[in-house]
């Protein structure tokens, strides 16, 4: 089973982020042999203006099960109008979940309206634990913010706060074999819960290491940011048991 993991297009947060999003689309979907899914793991539209929405939902149409969730980028209603073609709106967060043959994919809504950190609230913690109850076989669970630091500044001032919350829901269920993120516009893995973490890089830029620019000095998001390296996202190979994470560059 072949999932492919696309992070952080912000459609209108460059000159190039929807050609930079149709060709990471268009790769996916000229693929000799068809992924099984594709995830997307938020901050879709830089500004979440129903335009930027419209035009994110062209450039997510893959050519395979696709499930989606926000990041802080973005706005819950104009999301759900455009992308989940929900009329009525509202802010509640969301919350979805992808059923396929042999894997189910979870993602929950890290975002918190009107700031750049994550929480993982009462009612999606209950939402994800009710999912996992009702959930057999195995489980990927996503979101936006990792669940832990990455030793990038810019990112870890921003992350998932009080993942302790996560973390005891994922320890009760043990059929969840991996956490997806993305927001840290650079590819990274790590352990949570027990668990491989797996953060896609971005699409609409990547961010700087460390050690390629100079703290503190450069670390303003503006500058960390390489707008100039290709597009990547994130093959996930998962035979039932392991799962095995390959980065991909889309020149
Ligand atoms: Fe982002």
């Amino acid at each position: 089973m072949i999932i492919a993991h696309v992070s952080d297009i912000h459609i209108g947060g460059s000159d190039e982020s929807v050609e930079r999003a149709l060709r990471v689309r268009d790769y996916i979907n000229g693929l000799p042999a068809p992924v099984d899914a594709v995830v997307v793991t938020g901050d879709i539209a830089d500004h979440a203006l129903v335009e930027e929405y419209e035009i994110a939902r062209e450039a997510m149409r893959y050519d395979a099960p696709t499930i989606v969730c926000p990041g802080n980028h973005d706005s819950r209603a104009e999301f759900r109008k455009v992308l989940l073609g929900e009329t009525g709106t509202g802010s509640d967060p969301v919350n979805q979940v992808l059923r396929l043959d042999g894997l189910t994919i979870a993602l929950v809504d890290s975002s918190i309206p009107g700031r750049h950190d994550g929480y993982l609230d009462d009612a999606t913690i209950a939402w994800l634990a009710a999912t996992l109850a009702a959930t057999e076989g195995p489980v990927f669970v996503g979101m936006h913010h990792p669940a832990v630091a990455l030793g990038l500044p810019s990112v870890d001032a921003i992350r998932l706060t009080h993942p302790d919350r996560l973390q005891a829901v994922l320890e009760r269920h043990p059929h969840v074999r991996a956490v997806l993120a993305g927001h840290a516009h650079t590819a990274a893995s790590a352990v949570f819960a027990g668990l491989p973490l797996v953060v896609a890089p971005g699409v609409v830029s990547t961010l700087k290491l460390p050690g390629e620019c100079v703290l503190p000095d450069d670390w303003t998001e503006g500058d960390a940011l390489d707008f100039a390296v290709p597009p990547a996202f994130t093959f996930h190979v998962f035979d039932g048991e392991r799962l095995v994470s390959h980065t991909r560059v889309v020149l």
